[in-house]
């Protein structure tokens, strides 16, 4: 098989996760987020000689990688969002699967070209699209939805508490001239808050937020996990890599509900919720070593929690 250059976008926690989905030959994998293809390959070696994954991305460019990939039928590419995780896995006849990865994001061929408008640091059009060929871009959020819209959009998903300013100043400056570029819109949230002092530049929250919006991620990822789950075999195990806070708790507050054995309210004497699992929580939240950051800064942020479904079985409250 092709190596499918893994120098290019270095994969996070990358044989953490493949080791969390015990992959094993004839099995079927999901790998939810192609990007550069790292954890795909490595399922595929580790599944060696007959073991399968149908890989999804919403990045034509991240396809057409891993048709390089020359895996024959043991891989199945996807252009199309994790969402439409389960559907996509019956038509291939994969179901069920032994394992579903997401690593959740964007990769560092995407971060690193400035036409496609992800980065602070390199100017260029303000599009943020994972998939280029629709969907509204963030130049269209920024110059088209009103003030108060942008500024719940920044606040919901970028958690930035200088929200209700920098939608005014965005909503002030488009007057003028309409923001299209990510210097324009960098340099419209420095005007109220500062110019970029440490590490972190001012503008971070704000594209984040943008990203979020673009894609409708987090809607996505609730559908995915729930598709993972409808998916999965008895003793198949999910595995997601998250990169903020706003990822991680839906994931955790999934985990925890899908695994919960009762939700009666703790004063209730006797269940009364016949409450069944679906999910055991796999150990805990698995983050980068020392090591790995120092490899790779932008894993510094992330997060993997694994889970493993359960049989469906009668309730298991008294
Ligand atoms: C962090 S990268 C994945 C890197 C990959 N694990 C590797 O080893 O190279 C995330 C990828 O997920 C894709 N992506 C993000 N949201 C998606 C979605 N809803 N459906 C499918 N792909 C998505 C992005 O285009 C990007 O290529």
């Amino acid at each position: 098989m092709t190596a499918l250059a893994p120098d290019h976008h270095l994969p996070v926690l990358w044989h953490e996760a493949v080791d969390a989905l015990q992959p094993k030959s004839g099995g079927r994998y999901a790998d939810g987020t192609f990007g550069g293809g790292g954890h795909t390959r490595l399922l595929l070696e580790r599944s060696a000689p007959d073991g399968r994954v149908i890989a999804f991305d919403l990045d034509q460019a991240a396809i057409e990688r891993g048709k390089t990939l020359d895996a024959g039928d043991r891989l199945i590419l996807v252009n199309a969002s994790f969402a439409t995780m389960y559907q996509a896995a019956q038509a291939a006849d994969m179901l069920p699967l032994d394992g579903v990865l997401l690593d959740l994001g964007f990769s560092s061929f995407q971060i690193d070209d400035p036409s496609r408008g992800f980065s602070l640091r390199h100017d260029g059009p303000l599009d943020m699209r994972f998939d280029r060929l629709s969907g509204p871009t963030a130049a269209g959020l920024v110059n088209e939805l009103d003030e108060r819209s942008l500024a719940d959009l920044i606040w919901r998903y970028g958690e930035d508490r200088n929200a209700r300013r920098i939608a005014a100043a965005i909503v002030r400056t488009r007057a003028i001239e309409s923001i299209q570029t990510t210097a324009q819109l960098a340099v419209v949230v420095e005007r109220v808050t500062g110019r970029a002092r440490g590490r972190i530049h001012p503008a971070t929250r704000t594209f984040q937020a943008l990203r979020i919006a673009t894609h409708d991620e987090l809607q996505a990822l609730e559908t995915a996990l729930d598709a993972a789950v409808a998916a999965l075999a008895v003793g198949g195990r999910l595995a997601v890599i998250s990169f903020h806070s706003l990822e991680d708790r839906i994931v955790k507050q999934f985990i925890a509900r899908q695994s919960a054995t009762c939700v009666c309210p703790p004063e209730q004497p006797v269940c009364t919720c016949d409450t069944v699992p679906s999910l055991r929580p796999v150990g805990k939240a698995i983050k980068p070593t020392e090591n790995e950051i120092e490899r790779n800064p932008r894993s510094r942020s992330a997060i993997m929690r694994v889970a493993e479904r359960v049989a469906e079985r009668d309730p298991v409250c008294p």
